[in-house]
Parts: structure tokens; C-alpha cells; sequence
């Protein structure tokens, strides 16, 4: 594995301060990622959309230092002073460290804001990450102009990676695969890519509304998820299985073929939450009101023969997935009969997006 380009090694002007601002998209996995091994290498390849309204903005200043030993940085979250978020970002700038060694050369000063309500129970860790990578990879190019666009998302996501895996696929769109695939061209392990293929114009403006069904924090974190699956009994099949799902999901996003779209998503999610049911110790993240929105969906199909389905991601709130064309529809649907579900009726609407923007 070579991570020695994504060193950072000279440069080539002396910057004293800089302010730069980005805004990074979340993303919701379609074939999911659950399961790696040191430095943050995925078991299996996964996909996922980059969501548009769903997104972080961040913006750093940085100014300049006698060389520190380790990274310090302050650190506000929508205004105010936020100390009980930095260990996370201070292990990610340690991990970082080898490769961006600059941030040893600036103090820094971080402001974040997600655009998804605080705890609204969507994990911000993705687009969180993706910000503070871009912001670094700005840096880096006002330190080094001659970097190309292809290496600062390539890098950017290198190191959104090591900060949390999915935030890999948060730095482009509206299609992002992680982890090494033998069908998927350019992939790796080590960064995310974009989906290669021509994808069908149904996949191309897909909508996903987050129905809010528990705003609370997660009783397992996706950390100690992640490493259930080390002595995990079925692990080694779900590697696979996701790997072969991956493959099928390339050709289904090509053709555009729905119903086979609907049934491989739903036993992503499904399967997902099963590795959790079989943990051990096991958990449940899903609350009863996940389950009565999964049999209104499938009763709703049934009656209408509506393209909607759902995902999941670690926790209980429900992913509706569905083509532009139905919007109308499944917006009375989710009003009359899922919203209800939802704690204080609460969902946003979202649609598939591009990736990272500079603000
Ligand atoms: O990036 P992490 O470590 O928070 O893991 C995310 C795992 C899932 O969201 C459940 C699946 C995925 O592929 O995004």
C-alpha cells in the first residue's frame, strides 16, 4: 500500500495567515461499510450517495508559529466554544500529522456549523471530517500551487479516511465507492472515487428524505460497531456478500434497473443492523417506530407499486430513497402516513449531490 505520495514534503511559499471556508456534503451508504482494520482499511468496498442539503460549512483560520510539538487548534461549533468535540478532531490531526507536517507550522482556529439540526441523530462525523480535510488540502495548495484539483480530493479524502471511513466518500459526488473492488476502476482502500460507470439518468437527481425517528445519541458508537466484526461469526460471508453486492449494485446503477435497486438497498440495510442483532454483545439501534415505517413502505409498494424504498444507517432514522419523478407522491405519503413516526414530525428532504464546494 503506497501512502508515501499523500506525504507532504516542501514548501514553496511562506504563508503567515490564511483563511479558508469549505462546505462538505454527507453521504448515505447504499452498500454498506461496517467492519475495518489499522489505519482506518475498509473489509469491504462500499457506495454511497453524497447528499446535497445535508452538509457541514467549516472554516479555518490559520496563522503562523515557531514549530509545536503537537497540533493546537480552538475549536467552535455553531458559535460557541466546543472543548468536549476536540479529542476526536485532535486524534485526527495526530494521525494526519505525517502526512500534512504544516500542521505543526500554524495555530488554528476551526469554526463549524451542520446545516442538519445538532443532534438530529444524522452522524456528522463524514462531512465534518470532509470539511477539515478540505480546509487542509487549501492550505496545502496555497503552499504548493502546482497541486492538481485530482490530487487535492484524491488527498483530501486520504485523510477525511483516517478521520472516519465514510467521510472518504464525502468529498465528491453524486456517486463515491471506498475500498478496493476488482470491478470498480481506480478504487482503493485508501481513498475514495468516483463511481466510474455511466450512470442512469433515474440515479442521477435520486431523492432521500431522513425521516427523524430518534434525535438522541447513539447508544453504541460506530467505533465499537466496527469492532464487533473482528470475532464477528458471520463476518467473513458479509465481507463477501457485500463485495458481490457491490458488483450488482454497479450494474443496476448502469441499466437502471428500479425493483432490482429497491430489493439490494433494503437487504444492505437490513444486513447491516442484522451484524449488529448478532454482535457480541449485541445491540439494537433501529426503535419500534424504524419498524413501523420499514411495513408502511413495503404496504405502500404493495398498494401502489411505487419505486420507494429505505436505508439505514448506524441508528434508528430512516433513509427514504426514491426517483425525482414520484416526489409529489411520496411527499403526501410521508405527511399523511410516515411523518407521524418521525419525533415532533420532523424529516428533511434531501437529493442526490456533488461533493465539496469553497465558500
Ligand atoms: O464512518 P463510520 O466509522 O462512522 O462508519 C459508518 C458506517 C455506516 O454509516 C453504518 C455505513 C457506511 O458505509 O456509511
Amino acid at each position: 500500500m503506497n501512502t508515501s505520495e499523500f506525504i507532504y514534503k516542501s514548501s514553496e511559499k511562506n504563508i503567515e495567515n490564511l483563511t479558508v471556508a469549505w462546505q462538505t456534503p454527507s453521504n448515505i451508504a447504499l452498500v454498506k461499510y461496517w467492519g475495518k482494520s489499522e489505519p482506518q482499511i475498509p473489509k469491504n468496498a462500499s457506495i454511497s450517495f453524497t447528499l446535497n442539503n445535508c452538509n457541514t460549512k467549516t472554516k479555518i483560520e490559520f496563522s503562523k508559529t515557531n514549530t509545536l510539538q503537537s497540533p493546537e487548534f480552538e475549536l467552535y461549533f455553531e458559535g460557541k466554544k466546543k472543548d468536549d468535540f476536540k479529542p476526536k478532531i485532535n486524534k485526527f490531526f495526530e494521525r494526519i500529522k505525517e502526512y500534512c507536517p504544516y500542521i505543526l507550522e500554524y495555530k488554528m482556529v476551526i469554526h463549524s456549523e451542520n446545516s442538519f439540526p445538532h443532534s438530529s441523530g444524522i452522524a456528522s462525523s463524514a462531512s465534518g471530517m470532509a470539511a477539515i480535510a478540505m480546509c487542509l488540502m487549501n492550505l496545502e495548495k496555497e503552499l504548493n500551487p502546482s497541486l492538481t484539483d485530482a490530487y487535492i480530493n484524491q488527498k483530501a479524502s486520504f485523510l477525511a479516511r483516517l478521520g472516519s471511513g465514510s467521510a472518504s466518500r464525502s468529498i465528491e459526488g453524486p456517486l463515491v465507492v471506498w475500498g478496493e473492488h476488482p470491478k470498480i476502476t481506480g478504487s482503493s482502500d485508501l481513498y475514495g472515487v468516483k463511481f466510474p460507470f455511466n450512470v442512469h439518468t433515474v440515479f442521477e437527481d435520486y431523492c432521500d428524505t431522513i425521516l427523524l425517528v430518534d434525535k438522541g445519541e447513539k447508544q453504541v458508537s460506530s467505533t465499537v460497531g466496527h469492532n464487533l466484526m473482528h470475532d464477528h461469526p458471520y463476518a467473513e460471508n458479509r465481507f463477501k456478500q457485500a463485495n458481490d453486492n457491490l458488483e450488482k449494485l454497479s450494474e443496476i446503477l448502469q441499466n437502471g434497473d428500479i425493483k432490482s435497486f429497491i430489493s439490494l438497498v433494503e437487504s444492505e440495510a437490513l444486513t447491516l443492523h442484522a451484524m449488529m442483532l448478532t454482535s457480541n454483545p449485541y445491540f439494537i439501534l433501529m426503535k419500534p417506530n424504524t419498524l413501523e415505517i420499514i411495513n408502511e413502505i413495503w404496504e405502500y409498494r404493495k398498494e401502489t407499486n411505487s419505486n420507494v424504498c429505505f436505508t439505514l444507517d448506524a441508528g434508528a432514522n430512516v433513509h427514504l430513497l426514491y426517483p425525482q419523478n414520484e416526489k409529489e407522491t411520496i411527499e403526501n405519503f410521508i405527511k399523511e402516513t410516515l411523518s407521524k413516526y418521525c419525533q415532533k414530525n420532523h424529516y428533511i428532504c434531501d437529493n442526490v449531490g456533488f461533493g465539496a464546494q469553497k465558500i
